[in-house]
This record gives structure tokens, C-alpha cells and sequence, in this order.
């Protein structure tokens, strides 16, 4: 018990770390919680600040919940470990200590963690989003698509029950994030992504 313990807090610190908002400050000496969508993830990055500072944000944001599992795997070797330090790290990105407990949406960090733990979840995942997302220009859609999609992915691609059991959690919690884009999707004043109008700042 005291492993799991040590699994959640240490992907909860790790995920924890507010990737967005610190780049964009260091970079472009702005709160991008004041801006666009007011959400620190890649998306608003990229809206508001441009594609460079947007891509590091993603790898690290994606990196820090892989840190955490490959740290707690490397020396445990146990899945059940692997993801209750999982949801450690998507719950700190999502609900973050350096922020009083708010945070992001969890996307880039649930794709890295299944880059890590279910590869192949991840690629089928990623293109769902990616054809979403290059048809309709909603990035919110996207993510929500590939969240809902996830969970029965991982089952019908022979993953263990662990892995599929934290990929509905995963997704439950990516859902919850975008409730704000749910009821922007619904009342047709969700923003959509145009490359164009993203500036480097
Ligand atoms: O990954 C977050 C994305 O799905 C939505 O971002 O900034 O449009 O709320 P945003």
C-alpha cells in the first residue's frame, strides 16, 4: 500500500508541474490563463503564442506523467503500480498543486502516459483525434472523441484489465475537464483551430 502511496504522489507532483504557464511566462512574459480559452494546455498555447513554445509544452507536459510511471516501473515492475501513478499524474495536471488545485485538461499528459503504457492505444487514439479534429477544426471535439474512444481501444486491443480500467478513468476525467467546450460545442461559440491565426509572439 505504501508503494501506491508513493506511486500517486510522486505521478501527482510530477504531473503537477504547470508546463504551459511556465513556458509561456519564461518566453513570452505573459499569463496564458488570461488569454484565449484561459486553459494552460497546448491548444491555448498554440492559439495564443504560436506553434514553438506550443510543441515544448506538449513534450513536456507529455513527458511528466512518463517520467513518473517509467521511474515507478523501472523499479517496481508492477501494472497496478504503474497506474495508480498514472492517475497521479493526469490528477496533477489536471488539479495542480503549484495552481491551488486547478489546472488543465489532461490530454497531452493521457497521451503520453498511453505512449508509454499502450502504445498501440495511443496511435489508434491519436488518429481519431487527428480526423476529428482536421474535420471539424474543434480540438476540444477531438479530445473528446479520443478520450470516449480509448477505453474500448485498449479492451479490444488485449490490453490488461488495469490498463483498461484506468483508461475509463482517464477519459472520465479528460470528459470532466472540457465542460466548458461541451457546452461551447452545444451553443456553437466553440473557438476553432486556424493555423493562420496562431502568431509567434
Ligand atoms: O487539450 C485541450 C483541448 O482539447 C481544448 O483546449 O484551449 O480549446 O479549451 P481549449
Amino acid at each position: 500500500i505504501l508503494h501506491f502511496l508513493l506511486g500517486f504522489v510522486l505521478g501527482h507532483v510530477c504531473g503537477s508541474v504547470p508546463s504551459g504557464l511556465w513556458l509561456v511566462q519564461a518566453f513570452h512574459g505573459i499569463d496564458i490563463r488570461n488569454y484565449g480559452s484561459k486553459n494552460i494546455g497546448t491548444t491555448n498555447v498554440f492559439r495564443i503564442v504560436g506553434p514553438k513554445t506550443a510543441v515544448l509544452v506538449l513534450i513536456a507536459d507529455a513527458f511528466k506523467g512518463i517520467l513518473a510511471v517509467g521511474i515507478m516501473s523501472y523499479f517496481f515492475n508492477n501494472p497496478l503500480l504503474d497506474v495508480v501513478t498514472a492517475l497521479g499524474a493526469l490528477l496533477g495536471h489536471n488539479y495542480s498543486l503549484f495552481l491551488g488545485f486547478k489546472g488543465g485538461k489532461g490530454v497531452a499528459t493521457a497521451l503520453g502516459l498511453l505512449i508509454f503504457m499502450m502504445p498501440k492505444v495511443a496511435v489508434a487514439s491519436f488518429g481519431i483525434w487527428l480526423v476529428c479534429v482536421l474535420l471539424t477544426r474543434y480540438v476540444s471535439l477531438g479530445s473528446i472523441m479520443a478520450a470516449i474512444f480509448t477505453p474500448p481501444l485498449a479492451w479490444y486491443l488485449g490490453y490488461p484489465s488495469a490498463y483498461v480500467i484506468f483508461s475509463v478513468v482517464a477519459a472520465f476525467f479528460v470528459v470532466l475537464r472540457h465542460k466548458e467546450n461541451i457546452h461551447r460545442l452545444l451553443t456553437g461559440t466553440e473557438s476553432k483551430i486556424k493555423p493562420g491565426n496562431a502568431k509567434d509572439l
